[in-house]
């Protein structure tokens, strides 16, 4: 088990991704069929549509990842799946095939939580990370500030109270038409920007333990500020809208984030989640965090967004401390971490 080879499946959104972990720290397969092009017509996700996409390429993308790791199942030490939170219909999918498989080869099966996963992204950076640590989860459905003191030990010292890090980026991307997923675009775009050029609200919910995030003010100002131009036929300066908009998320989350630190004494800080992949939100960390010693650690890119090479990561450690899923486990939209 401690070089235990895990097989891990996520298919909690648009992605359907099986991937093989060593030891729960090497990666030796990690494959993943995104369904962009078709949700890209419809400006977002479309479930039903989802996870039919899901069950047509599932099979294919797990023989992939064995494939490439060059293993069978009879080399496994288990399955990990993630079910949830997530598209009820298509983490059912990665579930339902993951149980059988599980079930058919005889191998114990680990239910990871998807934002859990996401932390456990950092353990494939290479980077010796010990407990406790704090972690921001920043995705298209979560901004969470996370206390970190054992696996799956985990102490929640803040959330969004409205909307999500990556679901402002992405309602913002689509008022502008920039496409879906919003946040690589705009992260993009930003990087031809003046950030100091409209000044967006920054929610800091005052108190100082408050920990607590609140984007919905600062997507109404933006989309109002969007709105009044078109109606006025002013042109937007889309890379100087872009910066600034960027900015506002990203001064509340290093600020939030060093408040965090800071308060519980961490030595390691760690990002995960798709907005985690923003390449001005790790430079203003790095600003913040290096020169007081803090330890800094992010996945790359690739890691940051949906991938199922965390799922095994995380499994690993699951499979490892004995907790095994029933085969009665199920797909659940909003379970709690
Ligand atoms: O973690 P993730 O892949 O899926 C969820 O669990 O939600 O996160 C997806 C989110 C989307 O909202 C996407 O726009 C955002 O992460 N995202 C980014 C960047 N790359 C992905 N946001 C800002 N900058 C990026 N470079
Ligand atoms: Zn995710």
């Amino acid at each position: 088990m401690m070089k235990g080879k895990i097989l891990g499946i996520e298919t909690s959104c648009d992605d359907t991704a099986a991937a093989v972990v060593a030891g729960g720290k090497t990666i030796l397969s990690n494959v993943i069929s995104s369904q962009v092009d078709i949700h890209t017509r419809f400006g977002g996700v479309v479930p039903e549509v989802a996870s039919r996409s899901h069950l047509e390429v599932i099979n294919a993308i797990i023989d992939e990842a064995l494939l490439r790791a060059e293993l069978d199942f009879s080399q496994l030490s288990g399955i990990a799946v993630s079910y949830g939170p997530g598209l009820v219909g298509s983490l059912l999918v990665g579930v339902s095939t993951a149980k059988a498989l599980a079930f058919v080869r005889r191998l114990p099966l680990a239910a990871v939580n998807h934002l859990e996963g996401h932390i456990y992204a950092n353990f494939l950076t290479g980077a010796t990370i010990g407990f406790p640590f704090l972690c921001l989860v920043v995705s298209g459905g979560h901004t969470m500030l996370i206390w970190v003191t054992g696996h799956s030990q985990m102490e929640i010292l803040g959330r969004t109270r409205d909307d999500a890090a990556g679901e402002v980026f992405d309602k913002v991307a689509r008022a502008l038409n920039l496409g879906y997923p919003g946040g690589p675009v705009i992260d993009r775009l930003s990087a031809k920007g003046n950030p100091a050029s409209i000044n967006f609200p920054r929610a800091l919910l005052k108190g100082e333990e408050n920990y607590d995030f609140s984007f919905s003010g600062l997507k109404t100002a933006v989309l109002n500020y969007i709105h009044e131009r078109k109606a006025q036929q002013i042109e937007l300066n889309l890379f100087d809208l872009a910066a600034s908009f960027q900015a506002a998320v990203v001064d509340v989350l290093v600020q939030k984030t060093y408040m965090a630190a800071l308060a519980k004494g961490a030595r390691q800080v760690l990002l995960a989640g798709g907005v985690a992949a923003n390449a001005e939100l790790r430079r203003r960390m790095r600003e913040v965090f290096v020169p007081k010693a803090i330890e800094l650690i992010y996945p790359p890119p690739e890691l940051c967004t949906d991938n199922a090479a965390m799922i095994a990561s995380a499994g690993y450690y699951h499979l490892r401390a004995g907790k095994i899923a029933g085969w009665d486990l199920n797909a659940a939209p909003s379970p709690e971490l």
